[in-house]
């Protein structure tokens, strides 16, 4: 209580991209760096929640004071996060891939200049829609993120009744605003009841802020 809010508290957040593979030696992934994530989890922990990160491949160390588990594609990640239920509180940050192949078990040879191999994309499960999903085990507080590059307030409020989930931070990644890999966010938090822009901040900040908002939502009983 007071200083460590969370204690008690048991918590999930994903973070990072996913590397899907194509062959032995090659991979489908993006950009995400995984630095929202890493410093929820951080700030979780701060607070004094039980931490689970499940994380993509990233260049960034463990965050201290959580427990990392490492996955490489997104079904490894879905596993990982059922792994961790039941908990209070799940925040996804992970940039997962939309999409997987099926690998080919050898590299996957040129042969001709012209002859160009086809990747049959497959879908990947949606982990925060399955978090989300009524059960006993869901968690009390599923927050998701929403990385838009227009219209982000209305494309955030649809996602969050899609996925299910109960808190969307939305952001706007346009490369023009330095986000994405960058040390700055600056987030809308969009709950059942609106839509609430934060300033420009530091990522930890914005981790700090939010960790706040969850510590104040597991305070407060229910239909109040
Ligand atoms: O659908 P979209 O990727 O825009 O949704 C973003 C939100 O959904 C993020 O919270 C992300 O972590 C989560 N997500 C997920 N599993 C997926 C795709 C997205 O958990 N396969």
């Amino acid at each position: 209580e007071g200083e460590r809010p969370l204690t008690g508290r048991t918590a999930l957040v994903t973070a990072g991209p996913t590397h899907e593979p194509v062959d032995p030696v090659r991979y489908i992934a993006n950009r995400s760096s995984g630095t929202q994530g890493y410093a929820i989890a951080a700030a979780l922990a701060a607070a004094g929640a039980d931490v689970t990160l499940v994380s993509g491949p990233t260049t960034l160390p463990d965050p201290p004071g959580v427990r990392t588990v490492r996955v490489e594609t997104a079904r490894e990640m879905l596993a990982a996060c059922m792994a961790c239920l039941p908990c209070d509180i799940a925040v996804c940050t992970a940039a997962v891939a939309d999409w997987h192949v099926v690998p080919a078990a050898q590299k996957i040879k040129k042969t001709t200049p012209d002859a160009v191999p086809t990747l049959q994309l497959l879908p990947n499960p949606d982990i925060l829609a399955t978090l989300s999903q009524p059960s006993p085990t869901r968690p009390r507080l599923v927050v998701g993120f929403a990385a838009e590059t227009e219209q982000v307030a209305d494309h955030a409020r649809a996602k969050r009744l899609r996925k299910g989930c109960d808190w969307i931070v939305a952001n706007d990644v346009s490369p023009a605003t330095g986000i994405m890999g960058g040390t700055e966010n600056e987030v809308m938090l969009i709950d059942a009841t609106g839509c609430e822009h934060w300033p420009r901040l530091d990522k930890a900040e914005v981790a700090h802020r939010l960790v706040a908002r969850i510590a104040t939502f597991l305070h407060t009983p229910p239909n109040t």
